[in-house]
């Protein structure tokens, strides 16, 4: 039986691409856990038209909302609360895409007008979004903003490239939002570090599947699926976890905690 831990609650949902989209999963779960959401992402993947099979699914209005642009973003929020009838109580940013990495640019050799978009696109469209419901007040009184992160924010991750550089500036975000949201409306502000995962941005990753099988072998409980991150996202939306603010949480099994596995060296 599924409790209704978000029965009443309105949320966004950011970055539903397809059916293997993190964002796909919490979307979901978030309706079978009583809320009601708008979806949301680029003009460009509206086109490809699977989002609208969801939307019908979930009874979710579909919103067109290039994360970069500051007008979008208003226009996203004030439909919201007008499909939703009144203020958000949670927002899910599943944002990510780096240009160096998908033209497979080496770091060393990085273009820098690419990474500015890479850090609009996967970093600062997390600011913009925080500051647009900021000014337009449109978040509820103890709301949750959640965005999801990797933890190559944190440790070397090589082939991962200026994403890593993107995720540091995201979580270090949440903190220094989360700190206004929460003085102001108790609002609070986190990122989830999600394992690797097998969807069309992760799978952009060189080298993506043997490292999937790496982390599932180091992490004591294996690689958190997307279906279980959406378990997680559900819990940081409901009234459960109010005083969580301004962190960065792993969701990943126990990788980041992990020195060796000897199951690594048995392979
Ligand atoms: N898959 C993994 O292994 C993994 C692990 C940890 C964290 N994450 C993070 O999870 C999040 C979701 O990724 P995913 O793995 O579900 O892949 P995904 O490709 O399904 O989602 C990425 C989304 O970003 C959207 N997007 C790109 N540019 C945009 C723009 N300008 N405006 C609005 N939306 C835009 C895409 O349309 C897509 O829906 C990302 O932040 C990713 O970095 C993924």
């Amino acid at each position: 039986m599924t409790a209704n831990l978000l029965e009443g609650k309105k949320g966004i949902i950011f970055g539903a691409l397809d059916d293997q989209s993190i964002a796909w999963k919490v979307a979901e779960r978030c309706v079978e856990h009583g809320a009601q959401i708008t979806l949301t992402n680029a003009p460009v993947a509206l086109r490809m038209g699977v989002i609208q099979t969801l939307g019908e699914k979930l009874n979710a209005p579909v919103i067109a909302a290039d994360a970069t642009s500051n007008e979008d973003l208003e226009n996203l929020f004030d439909e919201s609360m007008s499909a939703l009838g009144g203020k958000i109580d949670f927002v899910l940013h599943s944002i990510g895409m780096s240009v160096n990495v998908r033209k497979k640019k080496a770091y060393t050799d990085s273009n820098h007008d690419w990474m500015q978009k890479t850090l609009d696109i996967s970093a600062i469209s997390f600011h913009r979004m925080m500051q647009v419901a900021f000014q337009k007040e449109a978040l509820a009184d103890w709301g949750s903003i959640l965005a999801l992160t990797y933890i190559a924010a944190q440790r070397v991750f090589p082939d991962y490239g200026e994403m890593a550089d993107a995720k540091s500036l995201l979580e270090s975000f949440a903190r220094s939002f989360g700190y206004h949201f929460g003085t102001h409306k108790h609002v609070r502000v986190n990122t989830i570090s999600q394992s690797p995962t097998i969807t069309k941005a992760g799978s952009g990753i060189k080298g993506f599947s043997e490292f999937f099988e790496y982390a599932e072998k180091m992490s004591p409980l294996g690689n958190a699926s997307a279906d279980q991150c959406a378990d997680f996202c559900v819990a940081m939306f409901s009234d459960l976890t109010r005083m969580v603010t301004m962190q960065n949480l792993y969701h990943d099994g126990g990788f980041s905690s992990m020195g060796m596995n000897p199951a690594l060296l048995e392979s």
